[in-house]
């Protein structure tokens, strides 16, 4: 446990789990045609290489890097600050984030996706915050369901910090002040 970390909400050893039962189910789910799994970054990074490891079909990864424009985040409007490597023209996507929480990035990207011509965009999250959600958008593949607690750790931050937990946990409140 760090020093900044009140309580482990999810562990090492359960996202290595999940990450079993996940892929097994990608492998069934798109055994026809397999997906670009594209990971939004950083977030995703952590539970990306946990994933890919149990998925057996032919998937390609290439990466995405968005933000929010400054005040207009309610819009849903995002700016592309790295952009996929390759066309993903008539493609499955498979979008890896680290967490749905308003629901607002992965609705946008979702469209952007669509807009660069995939013929299907699913989502897979490391962790899903359903109290907060603004869009109405779900990931089909969930790894856990957290409470509206700010998170932090395997691979989400807190100002950059935090990324390198090898679990999720709760801040400690004096950590914002
Ligand atoms: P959205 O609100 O669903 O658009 O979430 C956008 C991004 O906010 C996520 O990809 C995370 O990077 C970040 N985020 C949301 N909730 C948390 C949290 O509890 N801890 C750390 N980052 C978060
Ligand atoms: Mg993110």
């Amino acid at each position: 446990m760090h020093k900044d970390i009140k309580k482990i909400l999810v562990s090492e050893e359960q996202i290595i789990e999940r990450c079993k039962e996940l892929g097994k189910e990608i492998d069934k789910d798109y055994a026809d045609e397999a997906p670009i799994l594209v990971g939004l970054l950083k977030g995703s990074v952590p539970f990306m290489a946990q994933l890919m490891k149990n998925i057996t079909i032919d998937i390609e990864i290439d990466f995405m890097d968005v933000s929010s424009y400054a005040g207009t985040e309610t819009t849903g409007d995002v700016k592309i600050v790295k952009d996929l490597d390759r066309s993903i023209k008539e493609k499955r996507i498979l979008i890896v984030e680290d967490i749905v929480d308003t629901g607002i990035t992965v609705a946008a990207v979702k469209d952007l996706l669509f807009q660069k011509g995939a013929k299907e965009v699913k989502i897979v999250s490391l962790l899903n915050k359903p109290e907060r959600r603004e869009k109405a958008v779900e990931a089909e593949y969930v790894g856990f369901t957290v409470p509206n607690e700010f998170v932090v750790g395997y691979g989400l931050d807190f100002n950059q910090k935090y990324r390198n937990l090898p679990f999720v946990g709760v801040l400690k409140e004096e950590m914002y002040q």
